[in-house]
C-alpha cells in the first residue's frame, strides 16, 4: 500500500507533458533458446494475436499492474511465426509438454472484442491468463469456463473501453483458481453464485464495475479466502453475514457500495482480519465495539455511511493494533470518547464531521504519538483549538485537516513538528491572518479558504519549493506579494473570490509547473499577460474580472478549460484554439468580441460546452458538426440567416450522450479541485451554475435575428433539457419533431413569427415543466395534459388565435400585447421552489463528499492521476490499492 501511496504521489509534471504529448517505446526482443513449441500452440496463438488490434504506444495509458507504474508496451509485436513460441514474450511453456501455461498480455495495448469462438480455447492447458490494462471490449467469452486448469485469471483494468456485460457463471467451473481479478471494467448484471463453487480462491477483485444485487450466499464457502473486494459497485442489502463464515479472510472492501443496515456485532469471528473498508454506504446503527478488537485488525474504513449514535470502543485493556480508522462524514454524535487516547498505534485517524455538539477536550489526541495524518474537520465544537498546543501533541504528522474549526490563536512562533507537515487544511476556521507558521513546514497542500485573512498574499509562498496546491479562495485579500524566487512545484492555484485589483502579476508566468489557475470573481484589470503563453495551463479561469485587450494569440494547447466570461475582452477567437485538443469548456460569455460563428471548432474532439453569450458574434452559423457538444449558449449575439432543416443531424452528443461519464468520475465538469460554472437561461430564469452536472445539456439561441423555419432535426436531440430560441425571427410552424424530446425541461419560443398550431405531441412530454409561446401568430388548440394546464397566462399571451381547455378562465386577454394581469402568486411560489430544487440539484455537493469522488480510478479519464488530492487519495488509499 505505501509503496503504491509514494509512488503515485512523485509523479508530477513529467508525466502530464509525457501524457499529454506520448512518448515513445523500444521493442525488446526475444531471446532465442531452443525450440520447445508446439505447432499447434503456436498457431493458437498466432490466431489470438490476430483477434486483437495493436494500438501504437504513444498515446495510449499508463498501467498499473500490482501497484506499479508501467508504460505499455507492445508483446505481440516480436510474436513471428518463424520463432519458437516459448520464447515469446508474454509466454511461459510446460517444457516437458511444449504447451503454453502460461499467457501474459497485460498492459500490450491490445484492443478489440473477445470472439464467441477465440483461439483461446486451443490453449488447454493455461494455469495463468494475465490480461489485465488494455482495451478490450464487449463480454467476457463464457468459453473460458472450458480453461479449466486456469488458477490466476487477471481480466482487470481494460475499463476505459468497454469490456462488459455479465459476469459469466461458467467462471465457477475454474475449480483450481486461486487469483480472480476482474476489477476496474464495466461488468454489470449479478455476481453469480458459482463463484462460490471456487473452494481454492484466495485473492478475489470485483471492485469498480456495475455489479448489481447481493452477494450470494455461496460466498460462505469460499474458505480459503484471504483477499476480498467488491468494492465500488452497484451491490446492495444488508453486510453479507455470509462472510463471517471466512475464517481467513484479511482484508475485507465493501466500500462504495449500496450496502444498508449494521455491520453485526459477530464481525470478531472474523479473526484474521486486517483491513476492513466499508465506507461510502449506507451502514447504519452503532459501530459495534467488537470491530475494534478483533486482535488483528490495524485498518477500519466506514466513512462516509449513516452510522449514528455514539461511539463506543468497549473494554480497552492493552493499545489495539489499528493503524488506520475512518469514520468521519457519518451521523455520529456526542463526545468523542476519550478511550481513543488508548489507540496509541493509530497512524490515520479521520473523525471528520462527527457532531460534538459542546466541548472538545483535544489532549486526547496528544497520545497518539504516531499520527501521521488527522482530519478533525467540522467536529461542531464550542471550543476553540490553541493551534500551538495542538500541534506541540505530536511528532509525527505530515497531514492536518481541521476546517470548519474555530482557533484561539494561529500565529505565534512556529512550533518544531519534526517531521514536517506537508498537508495543511484550515478552511472556514474565521481565521484573519495568515497562517505564518506554514513558512517553516515543509507544505505541499495548503488551503485557507473560506476565511477572511486580509491584504497581500505573503511572497514566501511563491518560494516554497514543495508547494502543489494552494487555495486562497473566498477571503479578501488584495494583492499577490512577490519574490525573487520561485519554486517550481505549484500545480493548482486557487485563488477566486478575494478582492484582488490591478493588473495579473506576470510572476504567475515563472510557476513553470503550474496547470490550473483560477482567479476568477476578483477586481483584476489591465490585459491578460502574454507570457501565460509559455504555461501548459489544463484550467485557466480568469472569470468575473475588469479584463480588457484581446485573448493571447497562441493559447494554451494543454487547455481542457478555458473561461474568460464576463470580463470587457475584445478582437476575435484566436484560431490557435484549433490547436488545443484537449479543450472540453470555452466559455467567453459576457464580452465584446466581435468575431463571426468559430465553426471551425468543430474539429475539436473533446469540446462539450461552448458559451458565446452575450457578445458582438454576428453573421450565419454554417452547417457545421460538434460530435461532442452538450451546452451551447450562443445568444444575446448578432447571428443572423436560417439554420438547413437537417442542421442538427451531426450533434452527437445531443443525440446521445451514451457513456459520457464514469461513477468512479466526478459527476461534475471540471479537473481536479476545479468546476466549471456558467451562466444559464432555464424555466425563464437567469441563473448562475456553480457546478455542471456532466449529463446536462442545453441549446440556446435566443436574442439573435435567425429566420426561416425551426430545423426540424432539432427533434433528434434526444437527450435535451433546456431549448432557448426566443427572440429570433424564425418563421413557419413549430416542429412536431420536438414531441420527441422527452428529456426536455424547459422550452421557450417566445417573440418570433411561428405561426400555425403548438403541436399536440408536446402535451405528452412529462419533464417538460416550463414552456413559454408568447408573442407569436399561433393559432388552434392548445394541446391539453398538466403540464400545459400549470402553465400561466403570460406563456401563451399575445398570438391571436389560440383557444382551449388549458386555457382556463384566468387568461381572458392572452390576446393582448401586453400582460393585463400578472401571474398568481400561488403559482409562482410553486415555480420558484421547484427552480431553487434544481439549482440545489446542480449545486449539491458539500466539499467533505467532494472527498469521495477524487478516487483513484481517474486511469479511465484522460486526466492524469496525481490530479487527485492527495489527502483523499490517502484517505481512500485501502480502497484504490485493492489488486493484491
Ligand atoms: C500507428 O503508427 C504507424 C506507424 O508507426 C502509423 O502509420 C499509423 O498511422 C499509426 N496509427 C495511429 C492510429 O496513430
Ligand atoms: C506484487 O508485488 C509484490 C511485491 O511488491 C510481490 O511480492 C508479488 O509477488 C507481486 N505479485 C505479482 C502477481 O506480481
Ligand atoms: C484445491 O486445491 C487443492 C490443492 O491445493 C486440490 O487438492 C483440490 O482439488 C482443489 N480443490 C478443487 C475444488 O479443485
Ligand atoms: C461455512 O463453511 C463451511 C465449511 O467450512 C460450510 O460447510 C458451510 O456451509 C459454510 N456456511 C455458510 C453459511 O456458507
Ligand atoms: C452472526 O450474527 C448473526 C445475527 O446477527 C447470525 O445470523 C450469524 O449466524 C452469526 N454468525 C456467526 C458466524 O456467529
Ligand atoms: C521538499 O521535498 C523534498 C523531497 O521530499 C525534501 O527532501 C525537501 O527537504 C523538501 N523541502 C523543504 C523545504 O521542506
Ligand atoms: C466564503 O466563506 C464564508 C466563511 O468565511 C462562507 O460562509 C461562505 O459560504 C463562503 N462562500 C463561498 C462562495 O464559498
Ligand atoms: C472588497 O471589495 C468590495 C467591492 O470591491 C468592497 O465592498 C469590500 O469592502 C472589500 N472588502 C475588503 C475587506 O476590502
Ligand atoms: C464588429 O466589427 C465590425 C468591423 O470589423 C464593425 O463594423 C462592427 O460595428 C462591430 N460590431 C460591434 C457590435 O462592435
Ligand atoms: C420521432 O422519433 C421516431 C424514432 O425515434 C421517428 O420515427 C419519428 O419520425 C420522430 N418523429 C418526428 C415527428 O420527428
Amino acid at each position: 500500500m505505501k509503496g503504491f501511496w509514494n509512488l503515485t504521489s512523485t509523479i508530477s509534471l513529467t508525466l502530464s507533458i509525457l501524457f499529454l504529448f506520448g512518448y515513445s517505446y523500444e521493442d525488446v526482443s526475444a531471446v532465442p533458446t531452443t525450440h520447445l513449441c508446439r505447432p499447434d500452440q503456436r498457431d493458437a496463438l498466432l490466431q489470438f494475436k490476430n483477434e486483437f488490434e495493436v494500438l501504437n504506444s504513444s498515446f495510449a495509458y499508463d498501467c498499473i499492474i500490482n501497484k506499479t507504474i508501467v508504460k505499455p508496451h507492445r508483446k505481440t509485436v516480436s510474436w513471428m511465426n518463424n520463432s519458437d513460441c516459448c520464447n515469446w514474450e508474454g509466454i511461459t511453456c510446460n517444457p516437458n509438454s511444449g504447451e503454453v501455461i502460461e499467457l501474459n498480455l497485460s498492459c500490450s495495448n491490445l484492443r478489440g472484442k473477445f470472439h464467441s469462438k477465440s483461439s483461446l480455447r486451443n490453449l488447454h492447458s493455461l494455469t495463468t491468463l494475465l490480461l489485465s490494462n488494455n482495451e478490450f471490449s464487449g463480454p467476457i467469452m463464457s468459453l473460458i469456463g472450458n480453461l479449466s486448469d486456469l488458477t490466476s485469471l487477471d481480466l482487470s483494468r481494460n475499463g476505459f473501453s468497454d469490456f462488459s456485460g455479465p459476469i459469466p457463471s461458467s467462471i465457477g467451473n475454474l475449480s483450481y483458481l486461486t487469483f480472480l481479478d476482474l476489477s476496474s471494467n464495466r461488468f454489470s448484471g449479478p455476481i453469480p453464485s458459482s463463484i462460490g463453487n471456487l473452494y481454492n480462491l484466495t485473492d478475489l477483485d470485483l471492485s469498480g464495475n456495475y455489479i448489481v444485487g447481493e452477494i450470494p450466499s455461496s460466498f460462505g464457502n469460499l474458505n480459503q479466502l484471504t483477499r476480498l473486494s467488491v468494492g465500488l459497485n452497484r451491490l446492495n442489502g444488508s453486510f453479507p453475514i455470509a462472510l463471517l463464515n471466512l475464517t481467513k479472510l484479511s482484508y475485507l472492501a465493501l466500500y462504495e457500495n449500496q450496502f444498508t443496515g449494521t455491520i453485526p456485532h459477530n464481525i470478531t469471528s472474523l479473526s484474521k482480519l486486517t483491513t476492513f473498508d466499508g465506507s461510502n454506504n449506507a451502514f447504519a446503527g452503532t459501530l459495534p465495539s467488537s470491530l475494534f478488537t478483533i486482535p488483528s485488525m490495524e485498518s477500519v474504513g466506514l466513512s462516509d455511511n449513516q452510522l449514528s449514535r455514539i461511539l463506543e470502543f468497549g473494554n480497552i485493556s492493552s493499545p489495539p493494533q489499528l493503524r488506520e480508522l475512518y469514520v468521519g462524514n457519518n451521523n455520529l454524535r456526542g463526545p468523542i470518547p476519550a478511550t481513543i487516547s488508548k489507540f496509541t498505534n493509530l497512524v490515520e485517524l479521520d473523525l471528520s464531521h462527527y457532531k460534538t455538539q459542546g466541548p472538545v477536550d483535544f489532549s486526547i489526541f496528544s497520545h497518539l504519538k504516531l499520527l501521521k495524518l488527522l482530519d478533525l474537520s467540522h467536529l461542531d465544537t464550542t471550543t476553540a483549538i490553541d493551534l500551538n498546543d495542538f500541534l506541540s501533541y505530536f511528532k509525527k504528522l505530515e497531514r492536518l485537516d481541521l476546517s470548519g474549526n474555530h482557533f484561539s490563536a494561529t500565529n505565534k512562533s512556529p512550533v518544531p513538528v519534526s517531521p514536517l507537515l506537508h498537508q495543511l487544511h484550515l478552511s472556514g476556521c474565521g481565521i484573519t491572518e495568515f497562517p505564518e507558521f506554514a513558512r517553516s513546514q515543509n507544505m505541499e497542500w495548503l488551503d485557507i479558504s473560506n476565511n477572511k485573512i486580509k491584504g497581500q498574499v505573503p511572497g514566501w509562498l511563491w518560494t516554497l519549493p514543495n508547494l502543489t496546491y494552494l487555495n486562497l479562495s473566498n477571503n479578501t485579500f488584495t494583492g499577490f506579494g512577490n519574490s525573487m524566487k520561485h519554486g517550481l512545484s505549484m500545480e493548482q492555484l486557487f485563488a477566486s473570490n478575494n478582492n484582488f485589483t490591478g493588473n495579473i502579476p506576470s510572476f504567475i508566468c515563472d510557476l513553470r509547473g503550474l496547470l490550473i489557475l483560477d482567479l476568477s470573481n476578483n477586481n483584476f484589470s489591465g490585459v491578460i499577460p502574454r507570457c501565460m503563453e509559455n504555461l501548459y495551463l489544463v484550467v485557466l479561469s480568469l472569470r468575473q474580472n475588469r479584463l480588457h485587450g484581446g485573448l493571447p494569440e497562441n493559447i494554451f494547447e494543454s487547455l481542457t478549460t478555458l473561461d474568460v466570461g464576463h470580463n470587457k475582452l475584445t478582437g476575435k477567437l484566436p484560431k490557435s484554439l484549433i490547436n488545443s485538443s484537449f479543450l472540453e469548456v470555452l466559455n467567453v460569455e459576457s464580452n465584446f468580441f466581435n468575431d463571426t460563428f468559430p465553426f471551425w471548432l468543430s474539429s475539436l474532439p473533446h469540446l462539450k460546452i461552448l458559451v458565446l453569450r452575450s457578445n458582438a458574434f454576428h453573421g450565419p452559423i454554417h452547417d457545421t458538426s460538434f460530435p461532442k457538444l452538450q451546452i451551447v449558449d450562443i445568444s444575446q449575439n448578432h447571428f443572423n440567416g436560417s439554420l438547413s432543416s437537417d442542421y442538427f443531424v451531426k450533434w452527437s452528443a445531443m443525440l446521445s450522450l451514451g457513456k459520457n461519464y464514469d461513477q468512479w468520475d466526478d459527476k461534475y465538469m471540471g479537473v481536479s479541485y476545479y468546476h466549471d460554472s456558467m451562466v444559464l437561461m432555464n424555466k425563464g430564469l437567469e441563473m448562475e451554475l456553480v457546478r455542471i452536472l456532466k449529463i446536462y445539456t442545453a441549446l440556446d439561441f435566443s436574442g439573435n435575428k435567425f429566420e426561416g423555419e425551426i430545423p426540424r432535426s432539432i427533434g433528434l436531440l434526444k437527450e435535451l433539457h433546456v431549448l432557448n430560441l426566443s427572440n429570433n425571427a424564425f418563421t413557419g410552424h413549430i416542429p412536431s419533431s420536438l414531441g420527441n424530446l422527452t428529456a426536455l425541461e424547459s422550452l421557450d419560443v417566445s417573440q418570433n413569427q411561428l405561426s400555425g398550431e403548438i403541436p399536440q405531441e408536446l402535451g405528452e412530454l412529462s419533464f417538460l415543466s416550463y414552456m413559454n409561446f408568447s408573442h407569436n401568430q399561433l393559432t388552434g388548440l392548445v394541446p391539453g395534459g398538466t403540464q400545459f394546464q400549470r402553465l400561466d397566462c403570460t406563456s401563451f399571451e399575445d398570438n391571436p388565435g389560440l383557444f382551449g381547455p388549458s386555457l382556463d378562465e384566468d387568461c381572458r386577454d392572452i390576446h393582448m400585447p401586453t400582460p393585463h394581469e400578472t401571474p398568481e402568486s400561488e403559482d409562482e411560489e410553486e415555480e420558484e421552489e421547484e427552480v431553487l430544487s434544481w439549482i440545489a440539484a446542480v449545486i449539491g455537493v458539500i466539499p467533505g463528499i467532494a472527498f469521495g469522488w477524487a478516487i483513484g480510478y481517474i486511469l479511465f479519464s484522460y486526466k492524469p492521476e496525481w490530479f487527485m488530492n492527495p489527502f483523499a487519495r490517502n484517505k481512500r488509499r485501502i480502497s484504490s490499492t485493492t489488486t493484491h
